[in-house]
This record gives structure tokens, sequence and C-alpha cells, in this order.
């Protein structure tokens, strides 16, 4: 008999209460899916949060539950990641109202199921343009106010959503495992160039996300994974959650990362290793 999967849990039953208190977390794509799971982990540790997106009703209504969950402040702005000036905006907003961010999560991202050969140009250029020049436009804009958290010696981090595609030759996603390799590879440049800052660079690449777009039952792979047995796809036998992810997110940005920087961390099971899948 296999022995049942331990569960995942949230950040509030793992770390040390008000862990995040006096910190600034940003996310791009934190509407919803894994980047509302990092914001409302950080919340419920005390950080205040702010959010950009494109969809200004699912903005309120995450800032919204943001509260709830405990974030003393909470703050959102309609940005398109693929506009730079858009993203430098909002930024800097959140800069001038809480004076810093600590912590700029990169998560929007773009994605359909498509052969290359099918894809338009533009096709391949959106999801391009939306996960890796959009990561590249929220560095630039948060990076000024990343440099503000880290001058009193405490440090501060980005931290991108990558993914495991990239690691095997993946039909159908040739745009975004594209994307993620090139978000994979800025993680390291920044990280180099972002160091003498005292700012850490890192991504974190999700496996199967259950209750998001790019999960087992989500838009983009949904009819791919439901066909397979969790086990053989996650060998820890369940499919990941928000918290699994969120709380790796915490433990990043906390003084338990702080020697950990341009690099890669893995959170999926074992899922790509074992099943070859996304
Ligand atoms: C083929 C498609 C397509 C599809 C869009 N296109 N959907 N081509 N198959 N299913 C083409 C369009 O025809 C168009 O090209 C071009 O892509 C741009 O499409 P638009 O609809 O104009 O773009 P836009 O409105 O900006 O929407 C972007 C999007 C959309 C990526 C297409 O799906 C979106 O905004 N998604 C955001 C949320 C999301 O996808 N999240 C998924 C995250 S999952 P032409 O030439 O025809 O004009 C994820 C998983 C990672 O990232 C891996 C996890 C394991």
């Amino acid at each position: 008999m296999p022995v049942p999967p331990a569960p995942s849990a949230r950040s509030d039953a793992v770390f040390a209460p008000g862990l995040m208190q006096g910190k600034v977390l940003f996310v791009s794509g934190g509407g919803s899916g894994i980047g509302l799971g990092i914001c409302l982990a950080f919340a419920r540790l005390g950080a205040r949060v702010a959010i950009c997106g494109r969809t200004e009703a699912k903005l309120q209504e995450a800032s919204e539950a943001i509260r709830r969950a405990g974030a003393p402040e909470a703050m959102f702005v309609r940005a398109d990641v693929r506009d730079p000036e858009a993203m430098k905006a909002a930024a800097d907003a959140v800069g001038q109202r809480w004076g810093k961010i600590d912590v700029f999560v990169s998560n929007a991202a773009g994605n359909f199921m498509s052969l290359a050969e099918d894809m338009t140009p533009k096709a391949f250029a959106t999801v391009l343009d939306i996960d890796l020049r959009g990561t590249f436009h929220g560095a630039q804009a948060a990076l000024p106010w990343l440099r503000r958290a880290s001058a009193d010696g405490s440090g501060a981090i980005m931290i991108s959503t990558s993914a495991t595609l990239q690691y095997k030759a993946m039909p159908f996603q040739g745009h975004a495992a594209a994307a993620k390799a090139g978000i994979d590879s800025l993680t390291k440049t920044l990280a180099a160039e972002w160091s003498h800052d005292g700012i850490r660079v890192v991504s974190i690449a999700p496996g199967p996300i259950e209750n998001t777009e790019g999960g087992p039952t989500g838009r983009v792979f949904g009819a791919l994974a439901g066909r397979q047995d969790v086990r053989r796809v996650c060998p820890l036998g369940r499919y990941g959650t928000t918290d699994d992810i969120a709380n790796t997110a915490v433990f990043l940005a906390s003084a338990g990362g702080n020697y950990i920087t341009g690099t890669n961390v893995v959170v999926d099971g074992l899922n790509w290793q074992a099943s070859g899948a996304a």
C-alpha cells in the first residue's frame, strides 16, 4: 500500500507569525493562480502587498482577498507586462506609496497549446512578449525600489515564475518553453549584475499546480493531465498547490534564503524527471 501523500500547508502554519511584517511585495499577474497564492501567503505573514495585471475587476477582488488574509495594506495597478511604461508606472506607484519593494515577483504568463508549424509569428511573439520581455520590463521597473529596500542591508529579491517545460523536448510548447528558458538565463544575468546591490534573483519552476491555468485541470494542460494517473505524473502522489509554490517564495525571500541567488528552484513533486511531461 502506498503511503498517502503529505499535504501542502498554508504559510501561517509553516513560518513564524509576522515573518514578513514591514516587507513590501509586488507581484505581476497577482490577480489569480500562483501569483495570488504568493500574495496570500505573504499577506498572512504581515507583508504589504501590491499586484498588477490586465483586468481591473480581477485585481479588485484579489486585493480584497489579500486584505482579508491579513495584509496591513494592499493595492493594485492595472498594467500589462508587455508595456514597459505601464510597468514602470506600476512599480513607481508601489515605491512612492511604501518607499521600497523588498520582493518583486514576475509571474504574469500567457500560454496555449499549439504545434510550432501552426503558430503564427504573432502567436509566438505574444507568449515571448508576456513571459520573457514582460519579466525584463518588470525587472527594470522594480530595480530602483529593490535597491531602496536593500540599502539598509536587509536584502531584496526578485523571483520569477519559470517552468519545467524547457528541460525536455516538449511538443506544443515552443513559445512558452523558449520564453521560460530565457527567464532562467535572465535570472542568472540579473543575479550577477545585482549582487553588488544586495539583491538576489531566483526563479521557481512549478510542476502541475491544481486550480491554475497551467495545472492538471486548467485550460492549457487539462486535456493531457486528465488522462494520467497522478502517481505516474508526480511520484509524491499529489498535484501541487499554490501554497507549495508560495511557501517556496516565502522561504527564498526570508533570511533563510540569503545565500541563494542566480538559480532555479524546481517545485514539482518529481514530475518532470519522472514523467517527462510539463
Ligand atoms: C493558436 C493562438 C491561440 C491558440 C491565441 N493565439 N490563442 N494560436 N492557438 N489557442 C494567437 C492568436 O491567434 C494571435 O495571433 C496571438 O496568439 C495573440 O492572441 P490574442 O488573443 O490577440 O492575445 P492576447 O489577448 O494578448 O492574449 C494572450 C494569450 C492569452 C497568451 C493568447 O491566452 C492570455 O492572455 N493568457 C493569459 C493567461 C494565461 O494564458 N495563463 C497561462 C499560464 S500557464 P494571430 O496571428 O492569429 O493574430 C503557464 C504554464 C507554464 O504559463 C507551464 C506550466 C507547467
